[in-house]
């Protein structure tokens, strides 16, 4: 019953909904000067994730700013290593910096003792968030996909087009596909944890998918995904899970139909059209706005929204960016999107 004033839960199932819920992809960060003071207060990002009271007040920042549909729960996919035993650092203006798994033998250090004791930070601070935010406000948890969180293993730090994980894919599947089950396994039970603690969606980012071939997709990101879906649903069979296999392109029609997730966030390089067409009647969409539109602003940035309001109209959507906010964005910006996105009526 509750679940009916929020209009995410209710767009993701196909109820009836006046207008699309929106959410974006980043909301929280550093294009808001509330979030720059409170992380200055802790140097250590890592420690900053795990702290149940930084990472419950700049989850509730943008929703206090914004009114935005959905919360996400703060935290970072590269937690999920740091509990496996992986050394992790982020380091101002270079992103994360991880010592790398180049073989069988670094693979042998990561470990799933303790795993859940070190977790449990941010566990403490989904419970809080589901018991703060607003009745109508979706609570989304969320984990990196198994192949991106691999390539931060393996690189051992940010990377375009992921040469080593690449060719050790290749090289030895056996061994590499060690190390994607121990991710499965990590993920699935990190994101039914966060169901237990109140997380009511929950969503799987694989940023660097679209650097695969048609078959080393089906392998590290089609495959991955089912097996986490599926095995969330044993336990949870009624928590919606969203996927984003960014740079898909048509391979997204093959991934919504094998994984058979509820909802998949689209980047911004996928076609409207062929999305409505092909995409929408399987699950929800999200996605799609170029996020230096967001940065533009104007006339153009308006244009692009309609667009997708316009394209989207006639199925289940959810009004999203086809990548995360950047740094560089201002807020007014966001806070015109939102304008147009409460005004816009569903014929
Ligand atoms: O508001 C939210 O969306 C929730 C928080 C969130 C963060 N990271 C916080 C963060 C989420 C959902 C993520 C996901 C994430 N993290 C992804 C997948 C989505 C995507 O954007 O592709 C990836 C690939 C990462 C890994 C990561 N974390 C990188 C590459 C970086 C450095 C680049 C950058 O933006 O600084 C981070 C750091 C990070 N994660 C920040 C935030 C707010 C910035 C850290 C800071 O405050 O200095």
């Amino acid at each position: 019953m509750e679940a009916n004033k929020k209009l995410l839960l209710r767009a993701i199932r196909g109820e009836a909904v006046t207008r699309p819920p929106v959410w974006l992809m980043r909301q929280a960060g550093r294009y808001l000067p509330e979030y720059r003071k409170v992380r200055s207060q802790e140097k250590n990002f890592l420690k900053f994730c795990y702290s149940p009271d930084f990472a419950v007040e700049v989850t509730l920042q943008p929703l206090m700013r914004f009114g935005l549909d959905a919360a996400i729960l703060f935290s970072d996919i590269l937690v999920i290593p740091d509990a496996l035993g992986q050394n992790v650092e982020f380091y101002e203006g270079k992103g994360p910096v991880l010592d790398p798994i180049c073989n069988d033998k670094d693979f042998e250090r990561l470990s799933m003792e303790g795993f859940h004791s070190h977790l449990a930070g941010v566990y403490e601070t989904v419970s809080r968030l589901s018991k703060k935010i607003p009745e109508e406000t979706t609570l989304i948890g969320f984990a990196g996909a198994p192949w991106t969180v691999a390539t931060y293993m393996v690189e051992g730090q940010g990377s375009k087009d992921c040469p080593t994980t690449r060719t050790w894919a290749y090289r030895e599947p056996d061994s590499f596909s060690k190390l994607i089950n121990l991710l499965i396994e990590a993920t699935t039970v990190y994101l039914i944890k966060q169901i237990d603690h109140g997380a009511e969606v929950v969503q799987l980012f694989d940023t660097w998918a679209g650097v695969l071939s048609e078959y080393q997709f089906q392998c590290w990101v089609t495959e991955p995904t089912r097996k986490i879906v599926q095995n969330i649903r044993k336990v949870h069979p009624n928590v919606p899970i969203m996927g984003f296999p960014r740079g898909a392109g048509i391979r997204y029609l093959d991934f919504v139909e094998k994984t058979g997730v509820d909802g998949v966030s689209l980047d911004n390089g996928i076609s409207i059209k062929w999305a409505a067409a092909n995409i929408q009647p399987k699950c929800t969409v999200q996605g799609n706005l170029d996020n230096t539109a967001l940065i533009a602003g104007g006339e153009l940035m308006e244009k692009e929204i309609y667009r997708i309001l316009d394209g989207f109209s006639g199925g289940s959507h959810i009004f999203n960016l086809g990548h995360g906010i950047l740094p560089q964005t201002p807020p007014e910006n966001v806070l015109r999107l939102i304008e147009i996105i409460n005004e816009w009526k569903l014929k």
